[in-house]
């Protein structure tokens, strides 16, 4: 082996950082896949393939699995406190840079239905951003949360601690829509 071709061989670092990468890969994509599943399974459903619906669903909750084992392998389980951090920190990007920067492409292309789409996630993010920062407070003092339920939009994630609207402040949906956690 001459010198040079030695040189280019990656060193175990690097080795390790292209294990990380593919890993950080392959947990976006079983993520993906397995709400893709779940997706298909409702549609599945709504063509009363029952059973075709039902494997959708088991093998969507295998690619969690999946998706989970990467995810424990790449370290990104921590305490609680720390967890709601990242959990803040990705909503703070999202809301900051990642869908503003989306839904001017989505405007400049007169997409209606992707603004839509956008508006709706932005909207909540924003409400998951301060409730991650709330519940940041209490986990640093060893606290959990107060014990409310707290319930979600069916049609656009509107998310609420508490008493849930008589109408979707973000999509007009109404109470019933919600679901309770
Ligand atoms: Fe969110
Ligand atoms: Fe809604």
């Amino acid at each position: 082996m001459d010198d040079e071709f030695e040189h280019r061989l990656p060193n175990a670092e690097q080795l390790h950082a292209m294990t990380d990468q593919s890993l950080h890969a392959a947990f976006a994509g079983e993520s993906q896949a397995a709400e893709k599943y779940l997706v298909f399974a409702a549609r599945a459903e709504d063509e009363g393939l029952l059973n075709i619906a039902r494997l959708f669903t088991a093998i969507s909750f295998a690619e969690t699995r999946h998706a989970r084992n990467h995810y424990r392998v790449l370290g990104g389980i921590n305490a609680t406190a720390d967890n709601l951090q990242v959990a803040f920190e990705g909503e703070s990007f999202e809301i900051d840079e990642m869908y503003p920067a989306y839904q001017e492409i989505a405007v400049l292309q007169g997409d209606k239905q992707a603004q839509r789409s956008i508006r709706y996630a932005l909207k909540a993010e924003m409400d998951h951003k301060r409730m991650y920062a709330e519940a940041r407070e209490r986990a640093l003092k060893g606290k959990d949360i107060a014990d409310q339920p707290v319930s979600v939009c069916l049609v656009c994630g509107h998310t609420v601690i508490g008493d849930v609207p008589d109408k979707c402040p973000v999509c007009a949906a109404s109470r019933a829509a919600y679901r309770m956690f």
